[in-house]
């Protein structure tokens, strides 16, 4: 068994992208009110570009704000590949700050470090995240944290440099610890595909993928998911 999760499903991107917007007012706005900064890491993929689109058209502080990238390629941060790439673009023309690993460097095991540093020195040692988003890949991954991968047992490190076989890739991550630590999470699915390890998830019986595995000490994590 692994912890349940709470489920809000939506039947429209509409319905979706409000429930959010909505639920990212009330988190930023008390992470402000308590602290004065919200910081928040966000997930790469194709799913969350829209909603990051809808919060670069809404009203928010965004000088008080700082987004992290949750998890990378290894290519250089203009390569179509890059998640960096994606949420620039997305939050264009609104600059937020917007933490990165440095991978044009080539070197990965440094820009792993480097960013642990940042975000150590940024948001806590550990680190601690007042909003984390998360996707859900089709094969149960979350960040970068891939079936069978070693970089799931990782419990000291908060940023890992990983392989993935079946990709033939590199990546840097978060790891299950940073997850475990953030103040709140959520998980931003769509679609039929991700349907099956939604309702696993929901259900407490995600022990056996790593997006089931995510747990969040301070309150379950959340699945907003869309049905369109
Ligand atoms: C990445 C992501 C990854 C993503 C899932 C879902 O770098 O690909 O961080 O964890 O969230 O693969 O991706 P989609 O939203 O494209 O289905």
């Amino acid at each position: 068994m692994s912890a349940r999760m709470t489920l809000h499903v939506t039947e429209t991107e509409t319905a979706w992208l409000g429930g959010l917007l909505e639920a990212w007012e009330a988190v930023g706005g008390d992470a402000l009110a308590r602290r004065g900064a919200f910081h928040v890491g966000l997930c790469g993929g194709s799913t969350p570009a829209v909603f990051y689109k809808a919060l670069a058209r809404s009203k928010w502080p965004w000088s008080a704000t700082q987004l992290y990238i949750g998890d990378e390629r290894c290519v250089p941060p203009n390569h179509r590949d890059s998640n960096y790439r994606m949420i620039y673009e997305a939050f264009y023309p609104v600059k937020p700050v917007l933490h990165r690993w440095k991978t044009e460097l080539g070197d990965y095991a440094r820009a792993a470090t480097d960013y642990e540093h940042l975000i150590k020195r940024e948001t806590g040692d550990p680190p601690r995240f007042d909003l984390l988003l998360l996707g859900i890949g089709d094969d149960g991954h979350t960040a970068s944290l891939f079936p069978g991968s070693p970089a799931l047992n990782e419990e000291t490190r908060s940023i890992v440099l990983t392989e993935i076989p079946r990709l033939k890739s590199k990546r840097l991550t978060i790891t299950l610890p940073v997850i475990r630590r953030a103040r709140v999470v959520w998980f931003l699915s769509r679609g039929a595909k991700k349907w099956p390890w939604v309702e696993k998830m929901a259900a407490g019986q995600g022990a056996d993928f790593p997006a089931g595995r995510a747990t969040c000490d301070a309150a379950p994590p959340i699945i907003h998911h869309c049905r369109l």
